[in-house]
């Protein structure tokens, strides 16, 4: 078989970097190995629309079938890869097949962290990444059960919602002392938290679970440390996620929290790239965050525009990846839509009020994020603000009277 572009990893950005070099013209042979067996895929409703069981499967599909057979793409489905062979330029498949490259795109996503306590493997103790965890979930959930969720973060907080959403008891665990403490301020976190309240979800935060307890090897209860035991037919973690390094990793490629690429999504190997959710990569918007600059970014947004960066590389269109990190999340009737990226320090200027508000984040006197709540328009001009870098004073960003259109619009 003639060597060609071979991408491990079928889902956002493995499919769209693979749609993208036939869109750019590329023509030689294209190779998806996916170790799923669904088609490429949407994660975002699972722990939303799909999940409340608004929309089915098939919904859910970045492409049909006919798609992958129109464009000349190469599914392997459910057929992991195991080893990479750089000197061969050969991709192993758990199966025993293997596949030659001339590129090789390492698109392999993150998975879930578990959580390390004793307990953590009993029946009714759930995870939520992909398609089989949401069936799974979903069917738990058609019981009724009393729910307690571990981590307050997107997904813990999302799931909250659908669940309370449905009338059932929901507490959720969080380490920190507020929700979403990675990823948003404190201004925002404490409006979702009285949101979620306001659904019915309770709380324990500044709390370790020390043991999920069981009976009859089903879960009954989530022990804290400080000797609380919540009743519990059914748990739910989600404490973040680590990259699928390993691959990279094991073939010599550095790897450490992530596939290391530089600006070009390229490894040290000029025949393999990275990208999506395994990808550390250097970020012009990670300045003054801690850190060597670099940075791995679990979003949408992010796994599209690398795809697009990619394959116009691997078409002769070379571009730094410079694209502004967005991000959005569903809470019961609630948006939060990210622009940028923040720092715990980072200085908060609020616009708006009540439930329709936005947190304009400032670092080294620069707009660096804006976090809107339910304020759909803040957060297209905030993306459009922080890509031109239009200035913008904190004095500026708390007038009222000043409209931010105009300014980003530059009329
Ligand atoms: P993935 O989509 O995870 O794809 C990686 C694929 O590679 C997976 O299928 C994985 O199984 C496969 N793989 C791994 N190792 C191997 C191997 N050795 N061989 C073969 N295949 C392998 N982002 C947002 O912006 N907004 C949201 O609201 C949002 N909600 C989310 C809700 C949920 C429940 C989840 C799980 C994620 C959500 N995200 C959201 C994050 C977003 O879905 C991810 O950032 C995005 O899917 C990353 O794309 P990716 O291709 O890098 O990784
Ligand atoms: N006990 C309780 N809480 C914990 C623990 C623990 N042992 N460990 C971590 N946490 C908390 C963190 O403090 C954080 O608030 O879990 C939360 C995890 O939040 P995220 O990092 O947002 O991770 P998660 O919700 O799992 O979402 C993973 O999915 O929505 C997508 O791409 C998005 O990055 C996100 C990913």
């Amino acid at each position: 078989m003639e060597p060609g572009i071979v991408v491990v990893g079928a889902g956002q950005a493995g499919f769209q970097v693979a749609a993208s070099l036939r869109e750019g013209g590329y023509r030689g042979p294209l190779a998806m190995v996916g170790d799923e067996p669904a088609l490429p895929y949407q994660r975002p409703p699972l722990s939303k629309a799909y999940l409340a069981g608004k929309t089915d499967a098939e919904g859910l599909a970045l492409r049909p079938a006919t798609f992958f057979a129109d464009h000349d793409i190469a599914r392997h489905a459910a057929s992991p890869a195991a080893a990479i062979d750089r000197d061969q330029r050969r991709l192993h498949l758990a199966g025993g097949a293997s596949l030659p490259y001339a590129h090789l795109v390492l698109a392999t996503g993150a998975r879930n962290r578990p959580l390390p306590v004793p307990g953590a493997d009993l029946a009714g103790v759930h995870q939520l990444r992909g398609l089989a965890d949401a069936d799974g979930l979903k069917a738990a959930l058609a019981e009724g059960p009393r729910i307690v969720v571990v981590g307050a973060g997107f997904i813990g907080l999302e799931f909250a919602a659908v669940a309370a959403g449905r009338g059932l008891a929901v507490t959720v665990v969080e380490a920190a002392d507020r929700p979403m403490a990675r990823a948003v301020s404190a201004d925002t976190a404490a409006f979702f938290r009285g949101a979620q309240e306001a659904m019915g979800v309770r709380f324990a935060f500044a709390a370790g679970v020390t043991e999920i307890l069981g009976r009859e090897g089903r879960v009954r209860a989530v022990a804290l440390a400080d000797g609380r035991e919540l009743d519990a037919d059914l748990v739910v973690i989600g404490i973040g996620v680590v990259p699928n390094a390993e691959l990279a990793a094991a073939a010599g490629l550095p790897a450490a929290d992530g596939v290391r690429v530089d600006a070009f999504l390229a490894t040290p190997d000029p025949a393999i790239s990275a990208l999506g959710d395994c990808a550390r990569f250097p970020s012009p918007y990670a300045h003054g965050l801690p850190g060597d600059g670099t940075v791995r970014i679990e979003s949408v947004q992010n796994a599209i525009d690398q795809g697009r960066c990619l394959a116009a590389r691997l078409t002769g269109k070379p571009a730094a990846y410079t694209a502004l990190p967005w991000f959005w999340s569903d809470q019961g009737p609630h948006k939060l839509q990210i622009a940028g990226l923040s720092a715990p320090g980072d200085m908060a200027v609020i616009r708006g009020e009540g439930s329709a508000f936005s947190v304009f984040r400032f670092r080294d006197g620069h707009l660096r994020a804006v976090e809107s709540v339910n304020r759909a328009g803040d957060h297209m001009i905030a993306r459009r603000l922080i890509t031109a870098g239009i200035p913008l004073t904190p004095d500026q960003a708390a007038d009222p009277g000043l409209d931010l259109k105009t300014l980003a619009l530059g009329r």
